[in-house]
């Protein structure tokens, strides 16, 4: 008994210790975020306030990295997108998988220290319009700070990983999702939300904290009531931004402008930066009548931390009709502009103009096109685009480069000081525009007032070539002052991986074929690369633990460039997420991926009484976001090889019924009948029927 007792004694004191120290190790305030230059750390989101995800280290270089290897790994229970960025705090690693799910490391050894799940119900995955995912965690004074998929902010103990206080920042009968990391600024926990596809008014809220109660929050489009909000937002409301709306389109889904990326924050201007998503639906005829900017759709808005107050905002894309958000990475940096040294602001939105904006006052610096774009020839002096006549598809489609996945998309850019470049993750990848001349607004659907279809449909030879040759991705090194690419890496498709850069004078980057990889800063030579196996869209992190320095990145595929258009990609499968961990002289291997084969149906006897034509229309608006316009892909189960197409009772019982509703398919009984699951039906067997099987290649 007594030897019992002493034994567990020395248990309890031993885990007290080491509760103790992960406690003190995850410390984390303002100060040593920003005096993150010299300690190795990868401390917050974009590493410091200013979010360069630059790293200082040294000691992995364009000289020695060739001899990087493996030096841990971890395999992780989800294979939905993986877009975490590691956070790690005095050698603990931090990091989320899809389904928001939280986990701790040892950052030397990969031991798993702690891992907690918030259970998002999964039938939320219906919100979602790209992927499930989760972009990580914040770090602050003993706690690790998590936004869920269904809305929730949830503070961890840092030691335990067990939650301190969770808040609800979302009304969860709405179709909210949180996939964004959450930023801390002066003891004040911010997190915005995304759902603009489907209809909400978009926001972000500060949390304290310590408490999890709530400081302010502040609404980016007016009140569809025309009422006061009691927040933060009010008097900006009031003053500018209610008279920038027309009609009644964006009253019924609250106008969108969804929060759901970037944040920056400059301690010397105690300003706060976010960037502002697109309108909702997208169609600025439906949504506003066709008139007006619509303030703060498509905005950098710079906010005071501590009270909400608004100070400036610049419109990148005014009235937007594209889905062309500014939610994109924004990021602070001094830069020699004419004669002097500038604090700037700098983002690469969707629209595909890279601007440079005064980061005390907003005021426009410049703007010039980071890759080929067709819908604007230029902007003025005041950075307002041209836009060509056509482009806002008033009477017949538009084919607008670039689409609603943007020249850049979440994926993060990372600037080199000392070369002066900005690396961009860009994305070529057009879209035809067209009304949706049945648009009907409906609650928690897909409500853009696009016609998908019209996008689906340019089959013909010479259109899909017209199409294919637009269509690519590419590493861009930004010369932000000159306003022009230094030089460029091709990769073979679109969706690509967010970046890192060190001092080392190395550029990270993963891409869609699995290939992570080192390239020189000043000049873009591949200098090294491994080969994880599976799609990367994560950025990566680095950091320094008893003089070794470590980069570790997440991998997994997904993201809307593997659901919506996975056919696209080279008909990827879904696979496990993994995190790797490299290190100079690292000898670990991780397994290959077992490739599940899946067998083509034999469909010789089924039979459907179901319109393919009626059920092409109906997938395109309700199932392609997730399924792959033609049905095809691998991310999500290839629907012309699930057996479940074979009888209208058993797809029924998936799309009506939600049976699925476990592995993320939720019911669409809320917007579709038994006649019309019928008609999809009979649009994937047709599909089926009509095209062999493509081969499945990791
Ligand atoms: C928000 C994303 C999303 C949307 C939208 C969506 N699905 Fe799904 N679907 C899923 C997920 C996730 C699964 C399950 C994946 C798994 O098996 O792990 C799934 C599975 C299925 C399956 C079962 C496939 C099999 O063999 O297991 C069918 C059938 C299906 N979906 C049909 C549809 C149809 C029809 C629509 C449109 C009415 C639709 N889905 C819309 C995400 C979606």
């Amino acid at each position: 008994m007594l030897r019992f007792s002493l034994i567990a004694a020395a248990a309890v004191a031993l885990t007290l210790a080491a509760c103790q120290k992960v406690d003190d190790a995850a410390k984390v305030d303002g100060a040593r975020i920003e005096a993150a230059e010299g300690n190795g750390e990868w401390l917050s989101y974009g590493r410091t306030y200013s979010e360069q995800r630059h790293s200082p280290l040294t000691k992995v270089n364009a000289e020695n990295v060739s001899q990087l290897g493996l030096a841990w790994f971890a395999e992780f229970d989800t294979d939905r997108g993986q877009e975490a960025t590691p956070i790690v705090v005095d050698g603990v690693l931090y990091t989320t998988t899809s389904w928001s799910k939280v986990h701790a490391f040892n950052a030397k050894t990969g031991e798993k220290l702690w891992s907690y799940d918030p259970q998002v119900n999964r039938a939320k995955g219906f919100d979602a319009c790209c992927d499930v995912v989760n972009r990580g965690v914040a770090v602050w004074q003993g706690r690790v700070y998590v936004g869920t998929l269904d809305g929730r902010l949830v503070a961890l103990n840092a030691s335990t990983g067990k939650p301190d206080w969770t808040v609800q920042t979302t009304d969860n009968a709405q179709p909210y999702t949180i996939t964004g990391a959450p930023r801390v600024i002066k003891g004040k926990v911010l997190i915005g939300n995304g759902g603009a596809e489907y209809g909400v008014r978009g926001y972000i809220t500060a949390y304290d904290a310590a408490s999890g109660k709530q400081a302010w929050r502040f609404y980016t489009t007016p009140n569809p009531k025309g009422e006061a909000d009691g927040a933060a937002s009010d008097k900006v409301i009031a003053e500018k931004t209610k008279a920038t709306w027309f009609g009644e389109g964006w009253k019924a889904t609250g106008g969108g402008g969804t929060v759901w990326d970037a944040m920056a924050y400059d301690p010397a201007l105690d300003l706060l930066y976010i960037g502002v998503g697109n309108g909702s639906p997208w169609n600025h005829k439906v949504r506003s009548d066709g008139k007006g900017d619509n303030l703060f759709v498509s905005s950098i808005v710079a906010l005071r931390p501590d009270t909400g107050e608004y100070v400036w905002h610049y419109q990148t894309t005014p009235g937007e009709s594209w889905d062309y958000t500014a939610t994109q990475h924004i990021m602070l940096a001094d830069l020699p502009i004419d004669g002097a040294t500038r604090r700037v602001v700098m983002q690469a939105p969707k629209n595909g103009f890279f601007y440079v904006l005064d980061a005390r006052t907003g005021a426009f610096i410049s703007a010039k096109p980071y890759t080929t774009i067709n819908w604007a020839t230029g902007v003025d002096q005041t950075g307002r685009p041209a836009e060509v006549p056509g482009a806002r598809y008033p009477a017949s489609p538009f084919l607008a480069l670039p689409g609603p996945y943007g020249a850049h998309n979440w994926h993060p850019m990372a600037f080199n000081p000392k070369e002066g470049l900005v690396y961009i993750p860009v994305i070529d990848m057009p879209y035809a525009y067209g009304d949706d001349p049945g648009y009907r607004h409906t609650q928690g659907a897909w409500n853009t007032a696009i016609d998908s279809v019209v996008n689906a449909l340019p089959t013909d030879a010479a259109t899909a070539k017209a199409v294919q040759a637009m269509m690519g991705g590419k590493l861009v090194a930004w010369d932000p002052v000159a306003q022009k690419a230094r030089w460029t890496v091709k990769h073979a498709y679109y969706w690509n991986a967010g970046v890192l850069s060190t001092a080392g004078g190395l550029v990270f980057q993963g891409d869609a074929e699995g290939k992570f990889a080192a390239y020189g800063a000043a000049d873009g030579k591949p200098l090294w690369s491994h080969d994880a196996g599976q799609g990367i869209i994560a950025p990566a992190s680095t950091y320094e633990i008893d003089g070794e320095q470590y980069v570790a990145v997440m991998v997994g595929q997904g993201g809307a460039g593997a659901t919506s258009a996975n056919s696209l990609m080279g008909n990827r499968p879904r696979l496990p997420g993994r995190l790797l961990v490299f290190k100079l002289g690292g000898t670990a291997t991780a397994p290959k991926y077992e490739i599940p084969e899946v067998p083509t149906l034999d469909l010789s006897a089924v039979k459907t009484t179901g319109d393919a034509e009626r059920g092409f229309r109906t997938f395109q608006a309700f199932c392609q976001v997730c399924h792959d316009g033609r049905a095809a892909g691998n991310f999500m189960p290839d629907l012309k090889k699930s057996p479940m197409i074979l009888s209208a009772e058993s797809f029924k019982g998936v799309v009506i019924d939600g049976l699925n509703a476990p592995k993320g398919m939720a019911s669409f009984s809320r917007f579709l009948n038994a006649t019309q699951a019928e008609d999809i039906r009979a649009f994937i067997l047709q599909e089926a029927k009509a095209t062999a099987a493509p081969p499945s290649k990791g």
